[in-house]
């Protein structure tokens, strides 16, 4: 049973027009009892949450933008990672009170799609199915746990399993002080390629050239247009451009990083963070401001443009998870990868942690703590 008295949970009580106005109106934190052991099932795994990570398609799902839409009122935290407090007679061979966990966001929690859907991460406790529980990898902390499996199966799906990548090629990354972006340039560099790391702030980026990035680009603005950064990246490869581009930012840059690719480069969709409004608000469907595709320099260019959805291609095809998970595991384990967490909050903060993520001030990931307060 648990010790702690009584704990704390991010409610979520309606989808917003957009996660602006959720962080102003429809976000409280109220007390939360530790669940009923006695109502929860043989392979139920109970969960004092250590950590949990504060993701963009956490934050997209509060006004039902994200394809996987709640039903509020919702506790959100697609991952999480804390310690084992009671488990089930037939989890009992696998899974031991005390053991430090990190739970599989596609099994358990919103982004998952049955019984355990109402147990988000932003809580004291959660509780997920026993084959959802995962072993903190080796050396690593709660705050680095919670951020492994979406970044890193995202970048592994993007770069590897749709992107080929392969060594000695070169990636251009955009966004690459991201969550997705710094973990693609972690990926890439275990793969044997050079990377070259965009972004906005030279602050930022000197963190992601610590990270490994072989080279990173300043982009800028003036009068509201983005400067060209075409003539910087064929210089930093030979004249020839880019064999990838790994684009989790869209808009302006999106079409300036075209210009950048050698002949039959590959382009690899993976999201939209600088157009966040493409799909209605409040869960309501189809794109009004959808993107919109240079087909010219698509086709003259001979470019292969990649959609990259890692959990809906996931669901078409659940046999690309497995190698996926392995290899990620492996990596993890062997101490060749690590996530960076630039920012935490206790629970009490989840308005700021969310407008930290919203704005992009993060390096890499952010966690909220729901039971203690951050050093
Ligand atoms: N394909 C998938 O399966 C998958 C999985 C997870 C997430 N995603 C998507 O990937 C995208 C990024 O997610 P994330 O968690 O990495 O977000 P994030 O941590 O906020 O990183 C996005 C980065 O994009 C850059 N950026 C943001 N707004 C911009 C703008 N207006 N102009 C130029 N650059 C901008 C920022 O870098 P600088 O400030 O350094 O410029 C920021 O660090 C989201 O669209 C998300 O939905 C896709």
């Amino acid at each position: 049973m648990p010790t702690t008295p009584t704990g704390r949970r991010v409610v979520v009580s309606e989808l917003a027009e957009t996660p602006v106005e959720a962080m102003e109106k429809f976000i409280r934190v109220e007390p939360m009892d530790p669940p009923d052991v006695n109502a929860l099932g043989p392979r139920d795994v109970l969960v004092r949450i250590e950590s949990a990570s504060v993701g963009w398609v956490d934050l997209i799902m509060t006004s039902g933008q994200y394809q996987h839409v709640p039903s509020p009122p919702y506790t959100p935290g697609l991952e999480y990672a804390g310690v084992v407090v009671w488990r089930g007679e037939e989890a009992a061979n696998k899974i031991s009170i005390g053991n430090r966990v990190m739970v599989d966001g596609l099994l358990a929690g919103p982004r998952s799609l049955g019984e355990y859907r109402r147990w988000g991460g932003w809580a004291s406790y959660a509780v997920a199915p026993a084959e959802a529980i995962l072993p903190v990898p080796t050396g690593m902390s709660f705050d680095e746990a919670c951020n492994l499996l979406g970044n890193y199966e995202t970048a592994y799906h993007c770069l590897l399993a749709r992107g080929r990548l392969r060594a000695g090629e070169t990636v251009l990354v955009l966004g690459a002080s991201g969550s997705v972006g710094l973990a693609a340039v972690h990926v890439a560099k275990l793969v044997g390629a050079k990377v070259i790391a965009m972004g906005r702030s030279e602050a930022k980026l000197a963190e992601v050239a610590a990270e490994g990035a072989d080279h990173v680009v300043v982009t800028r603005k003036e009068e509201g247009v983005l400067v060209p950064f075409r003539d910087q990246i064929k210089a930093l490869t030979g004249g020839r451009g880019v064999d990838l581009v790994y684009d989790g930012v869209g808009g302006d840059l999106s079409l300036e990083s075209l210009r950048c690719t050698a002949f039959g480069a590959r382009v690899l969709i993976v999201g939209w963070a600088a157009t966040p409004y493409v799909a209605k608000g409040k869960g309501g469907r189809g794109a009004p401001n959808a993107n919109v595709l240079p087909t010219n320099l698509i086709m003259m260019k001979g470019l292969d443009v990649l959609g990259c959805p890692t959990v809906l291609s996931t669901v078409q095809d659940p046999s690309i998870r497995a190698p996926r998970l392995a290899q990620v595991l492996e990596w993890a384990n062997a101490g060749k990868l690590r996530p960076r967490v630039s920012h935490r909050f206790a629970l009490s903060e989840i308005v700021e942690a969310m407008k930290t993520k919203w704005n992009g001030d993060v390096v890499g990931g952010c966690v909220v703590t729901p039971n203690s307060e951050p050093a």
